[in-house]
């Protein structure tokens, strides 16, 4: 049979099986050096090295991880983001990297408390980046002071068993007094988290209607297909090798890659059947979601967005703590022109015209266990001087 016969008869149905996996949720056991930055952040003896080997477990947009660090002079940090760790299709303005700084300092406060130390943490020490661009100035400067008044946060120990869960969720609803515990989790910050469940029908209906049209269009636009499928990892090499991005370990992938049959130069057209299978695995989950969280601000300024990523990673870690999953469900709030329409749509429905900024819009949920993602490990963020 000729390679596009192969293809053309089983190949769309087939290639779902893995990429869905990878885009939407499931992945077969992750090689073990792709998860060691899990393990190591514990045997680090250097305090400050300790501190950061746990901030880069932190969740990133499309877990690019885009972390660089300067620790030439003692007890400080600067923090820049990689200019080659950017996704200027979906998040043409760096809200989303931005929010990703904002996770990885807050797992860094979490662990400098752990360690009796205050992270003493200046946002845009060089100034303030533009609001569309991002640029090589550091995002935070962080001076790591010993401190007898600090106390380790609860939140601290969820870090290790933090996850972004793509899974179907139960369908029970999560009990009022654990919704509560995240969406009071929020950093002391001018940020507003609120929630929707399943004892509210026509809501939820709305939520979904949304989450799904999103997802369609994102996956039926070319150039930001083409940027999940850029960053998409296949097989133990290349998720070893990588240890970011999207990564799926499925055999049935696998094969077909090592057939030379994976073409991830060229989105999937709307009718093909890989698109067709994301859209509805995509709608399962979505129908398998009982409660949905999201995250407001009063204004989009660059620290704003830092902040929202440090109240969203607190929200999950508080999800973790009560044995809660949570998954950023981020396509109708990103700033590109296909996606206006369902921009202003979920601002009306979560805003009510009130001219705040969505943050976070993330499902919520009792998950099935999984693993963690891979990471490059803190000497991959480390800056040689
Ligand atoms: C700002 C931001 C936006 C994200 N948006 C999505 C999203 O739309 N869909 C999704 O499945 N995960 C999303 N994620 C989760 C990342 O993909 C995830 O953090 C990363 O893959 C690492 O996995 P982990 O969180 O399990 O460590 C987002 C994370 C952040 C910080």
């Amino acid at each position: 049979m000729d390679r596009r016969a192969f293809i053309r008869t089983t190949g769309g149905g087939v290639i779902f099986a893995a990429l869905g996996g990878s885009l939407t949720g499931c992945s077969s056991r992750l090689p073990t050096e792709a998860l060691a930055a899990w393990q190591d952040a514990e045997k680090e003896t250097d305090p400050r090295r300790w501190i950061l080997a746990h901030a880069v477990l932190a969740p990133h947009s499309h877990n690019l991880q885009s972390w660089l660090v300067d620790i030439s002079r003692p007890d400080e940090i600067t923090l820049f983001i990689d200019p080659t760790r950017l996704l200027p299709e979906t998040d043409p303005f760096g809200r989303q990297i931005l929010m990703s700084q904002g996770t990885f300092l807050e797992l860094l406060d979490l662990a400098a408390k752990q360690k009796g130390l205050r992270a003493d943490i200046s946002l845009f020490p060089g100034g303030v980046f533009e609001s569309k661009k991002i640029d090589a100035r550091p995002t935070a400067h962080i001076k790591l002071v010993r401190d007898e008044a600090i106390k380790p946060d609860p939140l601290f120990a969820q870090i290790l068993k933090r996850r972004t869960n793509r899974e179907a969720y139960e369908m029970r609803v999560p009990p009022q007094k654990s919704i509560q515990a995240i969406v009071n989790s929020s950093y002391p910050y001018p940020l507003s988290t609120s929630y929707v469940t399943q004892d509210d029908p026509p809501f939820m209906d709305q939520h979904r209607r949304i989450a799904k049209e999103a997802w369609r269009i994102e996956i039926t636009t070319p150039r930001t297909m083409l940027e999940s499928m850029k960053v998409l990892r296949v097989g133990p090499k290349e998720i070893a090798q990588h240890r970011d991005g999207l990564s799926n370990n499925e055999p049935m992938l696998r094969l077909i890659n090592a057939l030379g049959l994976l073409d991830r130069s060229t989105a999937p057209g709307p009718q093909d059947s890989t698109t067709v299978r994301l859209i509805e695995d995509f709608n399962a989950k979505i129908d398998a979601t009982p409660a949905f969280y999201w995250l407001l601000s009063s204004d989009n300024e660059r620290t704003t967005q830092i902040n929202a990523g440090r109240v969203w990673v607190r929200a999950q870690l508080a999800a973790t703590a009560e044995g809660l999953s949570m998954q950023p469900i981020s396509q109708a709030i990103q700033e590109y022109a296909e996606m206006q329409g369902l921009y202003k749509e979920i601002h009306r429905l979560l805003t009510g015209n009130q001219g705040l900024t969505v943050q976070m819009w993330a499902r919520l949920g009792y998950g099935p266990a999984i693993e963690p993602s891979p990471r490059r490990g803190l000497n991959a963020h480390v800056i040689k001087v």
